[in-house]
């Protein structure tokens, strides 16, 4: 069976950080590919919200002042329970030690409850088989300084974007001609300091977000203007109190959702947006469902949260977006703490908008696309990423390095780059090898010169699904490469030829 990770560090995608220094779990680097891979994932999303929704983009600082952490409550509860080996040191989430000890769910259990199991059931230190201490709240926030001396200042680095989002709302307010809804999306990194992150870019200790804020009349939730375009999507779902039963979702569609009051329109609207974005990257949609938080899990801003989940071979249960109803308690938080008016003026009536938060991880779908795509056939493996996401468009390979083949390829991939394509050129290998570096990068189509290309000025397109080629002009390669990208079939777009240039068997 191919692996995801194997690929994924063997080609560049991604790898542990801080490798040459025997590395540090929750942090990851992305290479090449994953990188190019990571953006093409942040331009989907911010295309959709800032073209389809309107929503404006800001960036603020990922390192703050103490203070909207106190505000937004994060201080206090943002906080893991955990214990500690007295032997060893080795440090445990309390409730995902006592699930893996004794397969039992102590969601929404105290302190003292949690205490008492691991003493109960005499649960000790997995790794040195230890005694543990006490369980106690640990703050998952990183804690610096800015500045020197006496009067330096305790910072943090944020665990969200939706603060910094927060703290400015009057002046975007303002900025947006004072219109409710506002929709605000910021993109960038933000930090958790994990217990024991052990999966991969699915916990990071420093991750990449893309978090939109939409600042709405308190009564607007049960309304939202384009609900009519998503109703009738059918998609898995799995309500807090179907979860009281059963972990296996029904098919709804997502009208119905609302109609029977399990969600509101603003709410169920993203949802349903999100699922069709995350069809846009390529994730399988059998592998996907909507999941409600139950009521102890739910974070302690919220009033309703909603997950798009993926199902992991790799990692089990992904949140992918998490869609929540944060109120007003953000706004009257900071309204309380600083002293400023996050009030408007709404008709002559004073409000303090509520919040629907849409919230993106982007390191979570890139490894879900990846796990989604991964194809095996008798003799290559491949990444069948749709070319909206795929770190590169297209490659050109010339047939071999010699009799002038080399200057023409460079040339047609001089082209393509200054026609704006995401194109790679390589000569660094036979020709099948050149394919099946590509087929796992994922790259959807291969361009090869060959002698011909020089008398009849043609050249072949490999599609990497099906390894189909056709022959096409030149002169008409920008043109009918755009119509591959926005959909046109293959086959229609050039001379079909039968043979696959090249064995696929070799690697490297
Ligand atoms: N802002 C919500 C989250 O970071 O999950």
């Amino acid at each position: 069976m191919a692996d995801v990770l194997d690929i994924a560090k063997r080609r560049g995608f991604f790898w542990p950080s801080f490798e040459i220094y025997q590395g540090c779990s929750g942090f990851y680097t992305y290479g090449p590919l994953g990188a190019l891979m990571k953006l093409r994932i942040e331009n989907l999303i911010r295309e959709y919200y800032m073209i389809q929704e309107g929503c404006v983009l800001i960036e603020a600082p990922i390192l703050t002042t103490e203070d909207p952490w106190v505000a937004s409550g994060h201080i206090e509860s943002f906080t893991d329970m955990t214990i500690e080996c007295q032997k060893c040191g080795e440090a445990y989430r309390a409730d995902q030690l006592i699930e893996e000890k004794i397969g039992k769910d102590v969601e929404g259990l105290g302190l003292g409850e949690i205490q008492k199991i691991i003493k109960d059931k005499k649960i000790t230190c997995p790794k040195c088989s230890g005694v543990l201490g006490n369980v106690y709240d640990y703050n998952l926030m990183f804690k610096t300084y800015i500045g020197p001396g006496k009067n330096k200042i305790s910072g943090y680095l944020r665990p969200e974007t939706a603060q910094t989002t927060y703290m400015p709302f009057k002046r975007l307010y303002e900025l947006g001609r004072r219109k409710l809804p506002l929709g605000i999306i910021q993109f960038g990194k933000s930090f958790r300091n994990e217990i024991s992150p052990r999966k991969g870019l699915v916990r990071l200790r420093e991750f990449s977000q893309a978090e939109v804020q939409f600042f709405i009349h308190p009564k607007q939730r049960d309304n939202h203007p384009r609900f009519s375009e998503v109703k009738n999507l059918k998609v898995p779902v799995l309500t807090k109190q179907d979860q009281k039963k059963t972990q296996k979702p029904r098919m709804m569609k997502i009208g119905e959702l609302v109609k029977k009051k399990f969600a509101s329109e603003f709410i169920t609207y993203f949802l349903a947006r999100s699922w069709q974005i995350y069809m846009q990257m390529g994730i399988d949609p059998k592998k996907l469902r909507l999941r409600q938080h139950k009521d102890e899990e739910r974070c302690f801003y919220s009033k309703d949260t909603w997950d798009v989940e993926f199902l992991s071979d790799n990692y089990g249960r992904i949140e992918l977006v998490g869609i929540a109803d944060r109120t007003d308690y953000d706004l009257k938080r900071h309204m309380g703490l600083s002293r400023q008016d996050m009030k408007v003026d709404w008709n002559g009536e004073k409000i303090i908008p509520r919040v629907i938060e849409v919230a993106y991880g982007i390191d979570r779908p890139l490894f879900c696309v990846m796990e989604s795509c991964l194809r095996e056939d008798r003799d290559r493996v491949y990444f069948a990423f749709p070319p909206r996401v795929s770190p590169y468009q297209v490659a050109v390979f010339p047939l071999v390095r010699k009799n002038g083949l080399p200057k023409l390829a460079r040339s047609i991939f001089e082209m393509l780059r200054r026609c704006g394509f995401l194109v790679l050129y390589d000569e660094t290998g036979s020709i099948g090898r050149l394919y099946y570096r590509q087929d796992e990068a994922g790259t959807p189509y291969c361009i090869t010169i060959d002698y011909d290309s020089k008398k009849k000025e043609d050249v072949t397109i490999r599609n990497r699904d099906n390894q189909k080629q056709i022959r096409v002009k030149i002169k008409k390669l920008p043109g009918v490469l755009r119509g591959l990208f926005e959909g046109e079939k293959f086959e229609t777009l050039g001379r079909v030829i039968k043979q696959t240039a090249g064995k696929q068997k070799s690697r490297k």
